[in-house]
């Protein structure tokens, strides 16, 4: 049993943002000004983008997905998959991240309800597989063969996020809720920190600023992710009993 502020945590839910991931070099959306060959990428990440400018939306995620490449996991991925493999079913990891950060960290479970960048979706077939490095309309799909139906499997702006049901249902029964590096800029996930305080939970806010919903945390671990979460990690598993 985990024990936090002196209180008994079974259910831990953890919500990671881009900031968690900044300090391996990726660059996060609203800090940077986010400008991507002058382009905002709150207009490329769309539906209505991709139907204007296929090859555009095509070039930035293969982009990102040659970014990721160079880059490694940092310290605060890799206390999160400490905390779970101690922890085990009691951490629910939910990010909004689409690198695949966590799981390279050591994180076995990462639940990506924005998608993921190492994942690709053929609208012919509707199979959802590993992404090629880089892939654009003309691309077959390995799964059909078909050409023309391969896009980034990322929730677009205006597309409903993955399991959505599956992360409510946790939020309903945590006890303790961790945000680390988000700004609480989009819905539904700065909406979570509710919920958790509706289910009674503690709520935990790591960021570097204090966030948009900042108000709604009852304890806040102010620097950079590398820096707190292994803090706040080692003073949850320091107070463990049995
Ligand atoms: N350590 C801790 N926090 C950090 C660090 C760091 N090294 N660097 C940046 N931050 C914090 C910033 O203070 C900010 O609050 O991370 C947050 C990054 O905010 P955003 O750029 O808005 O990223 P995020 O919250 O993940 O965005 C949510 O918006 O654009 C959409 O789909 C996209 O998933 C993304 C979603």
């Amino acid at each position: 049993m985990l024990y936090y502020k002196q209180r008994a945590i079974d259910q831990i839910v953890i919500l990671t943002g881009a900031g968690i991931s900044a300090a391996s070099g990726l660059a996060t959306f609203r800090d940077t000004g986010g400008l991507w060959e002058n382009h905002d990428p709150m207009d490329i990440a769309t539906p209505e983008a991709f139907a204007r400018d296929p090859d555009l939306v095509y070039r930035f995620y293969n982009e990102r997905r040659q970014q990721l490449r160079a880059v490694q996991p940092n310290v605060a991925h890799r206390a999160l998959a400490r905390l779970q493999q101690t922890v085990g079913q009691g951490v629910f990891l939910v990010t909004q991240n689409v690198d695949d950060l966590h799981e390279r960290g050591g994180s076995e479970q990462a639940c990506h309800m924005h998608g993921e960048l190492q994942s690709m979706l053929c609208r012919h077939c509707g199979q959802r597989q590993r992404a090629l490095a880089t892939f654009d309309g003309k691309t077959a799909c390995p799964a059909c063969g078909e050409r023309g139906g391969l896009r980034p499997d990322v929730v677009w702006f205006g597309e409903m996020p993955h399991d959505m049901d599956r992360i409510e249902a946790h939020l309903a029964d945590c006890d303790l809720f961790i945000a680390v590096g988000t700004s609480g800029a989009v819905y539904p996930a700065a909406g979570f920190v509710q919920l958790a305080r509706h289910a009674g939970a503690i709520t935990v806010e790591v960021n570097r600023e204090a966030s948009d919903v900042a108000g709604f945390f009852h304890h806040h671990y102010v620097g950079c992710a590398t820096d707190q979460v292994g803090l706040l990690v080692d003073e949850l598993l320091a107070a463990r009993v049995g």
